[in-house]
């Protein structure tokens, strides 16, 4: 039986966070990693794999499946037998938009799926159009059906096509390029994502005997194979979860030193914490950030494909505009609808106005925030609201956590080593 989450956080003024801080694997390379599990009938041998929530949604779908799997610590293996449950369970799916990955893996290797409508973070109206109608060039029949998504691959399989994507989705990309893995001849991606998570799964599909050239760059080729086989893989480290804790160190003027990271694909999140006034240092796997002590300086972001600025990074970079000394100008490009932080952040005392049909915010910092009960909406306007809550006087209560454990692995553990007063408690 699940045990209904009901904690919440308590959170109090913090001086500044200081300290080092490891970053766990990434949640966005290991759900589609996860995925193409189901793209070969040999092992595969996943590790350093974050146990959140979204990471053990999809194992149970998998498992639901028909997929095996054994744990040893952060190491998974897995093997996907011949035959698989092609309807994965529609209450978890609908848990996590994610479980659309498996649309791909699944028609490319047993010929079909039936998916139940994905659901995840609402931030926005989250079309997969461009999945649907990518898949379709593929060779795919596909209709939808009371909320279920069902398809079905031609007798002789997928064939290979020229998919020009209207958006460079990430997860689409990811799916296009599972499903062109297993199909006959070279399909073209072009307006691919190039997020460093799309290249992770290529380098994992290649090892697996996937022929793909081109990720990281707006167009990839795949060279459809015959069968795929296992191989062992290591998650990178998650940049979101980096430039997260960046966020809140910022925000309490302090420093930290953020180790197994990857500061190249930190760039744009690196470069705005300058302009809000941090001091960088990097080496190849290291970030340190020092504030100095001091409030952030204003500064103007704006959300966009990689290598841009990341749209999941937009809630937690707020906060350090709502403390600035000055103006800061904020534009979120990706998403419609993900300024949900806002609210909460002006009943703590922020000054901000929306613009733009709310896909820009003027941000005037304040001297002073104070603690009130708060609910997340989302997973990261959720950890923004814990990065508010540190500069807040008082106590802020959090709840809606249902929405932070899908992508921060205790996130009061980590923060409380930095120093901050934060705890989880039940009720
Ligand atoms: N879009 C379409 N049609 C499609 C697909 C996307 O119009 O078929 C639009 C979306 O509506 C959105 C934009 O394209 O406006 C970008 O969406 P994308 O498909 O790239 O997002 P996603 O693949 O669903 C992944 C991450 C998100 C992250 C976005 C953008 C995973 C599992 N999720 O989502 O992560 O915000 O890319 O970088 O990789 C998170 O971790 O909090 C999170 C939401």
């Amino acid at each position: 039986m699940h045990r209904l989450r009901v904690d919440k956080l308590l959170v109090s003024r913090s001086d500044p966070l200081r300290g080092d801080l490891e970053v766990e694997g990434s949640k966005n390379a290991a759900l589609p990693l996860l995925a193409a599990v189901l793209l070969t009938a040999e092992e595969m041998q996943l590790s350093n794999l974050p146990m959140l929530q979204d990471t053990k949604t999809m194992l149970a779908i998998l498992a639901g499946m028909g997929v095996e799997y054994s744990q040893r610590g952060n190491c998974l293996s897995l093997e996907a037998p011949k035959t698989v449950e092609i309807f994965p369970c529609t209450r978890l799916a609908r848990a996590m938009r994610a479980s659309f990955l498996l649309a791909g893996p699944l028609l490319a290797r047993f010929g079909e799926f039936c998916i139940g409508l994905p659901g995840g973070c609402q931030i926005g109206e989250r079309s997969i159009d461009q999945h649907i109608e990518g898949l379709s060039a593929l060779g795919a029949r596909i209709e939808t059906v009371d909320s279920q998504i069902q398809a079905v691959a031609p007798a002789g399989g997928l064939t290979a096509a020229r998919i020009h994507l209207s958006v460079p989705t990430v997860t689409g990309t990811e799916n296009l390029m599972m499903a062109a893995s297993l199909a006959r001849g070279e399909s073209v991606i072009t307006n691919a994502a190039c997020d460093p998570e799309v290249v992770t799964l290529a380098q994992c599909l290649i090892r697996m005997g996937a022929k793909i050239r081109g990720h990281g760059t707006r167009t990839i080729r795949i060279e459809g194979v015959r069968s795929l086989g296992g191989t062992c893989y290591s998650i990178p480290p998650d940049r979101i979860e980096a430039g997260s804790y960046l966020a809140a160190v910022a925000a309490t003027g302090g420093r930290v030193r953020l180790t197994g990271i990857r500061p190249f694909v930190l760039q744009s999140t690196l470069r705005q914490l300058m302009q809000a006034g941090g001091c960088i240092e990097t080496t190849d796997d290291t970030v340190k950030l020092d504030m100095k002590g001091q409030r952030p300086q204003p500064f103007s972001l704006t959300t966009g494909y990689y290598p841009a600025f990341p749209t999941d990074l937009q809630a937690p970079f707020m906060v350090l505009a709502t403390v600035a000394k000055g103006v800061s100008r904020i534009e979120e490009t990706v998403f419609e609808n993900r300024f949900h932080q806002v609210q909460a952040f002006r009943q703590m005392g922020a000054d901000i106005e929306l613009q733009s049909d709310n896909r820009a915010a003027v941000v005037t910092g304040v001297d002073k925030l104070v603690g009130i009960q708060a609910v997340a909406s989302d997973l990261r306007a959720a950890f923004s609201l814990i990065v508010a809550a540190l500069r807040a006087e008082g106590e802020t209560e959090i709840r809606g956590l249902e929405h932070l454990d899908r992508g921060y692995w205790s996130p009061e553990l980590k923060l409380a080593a930095l120093g901050a007063p934060i705890e989880r408690v039940a009720g």
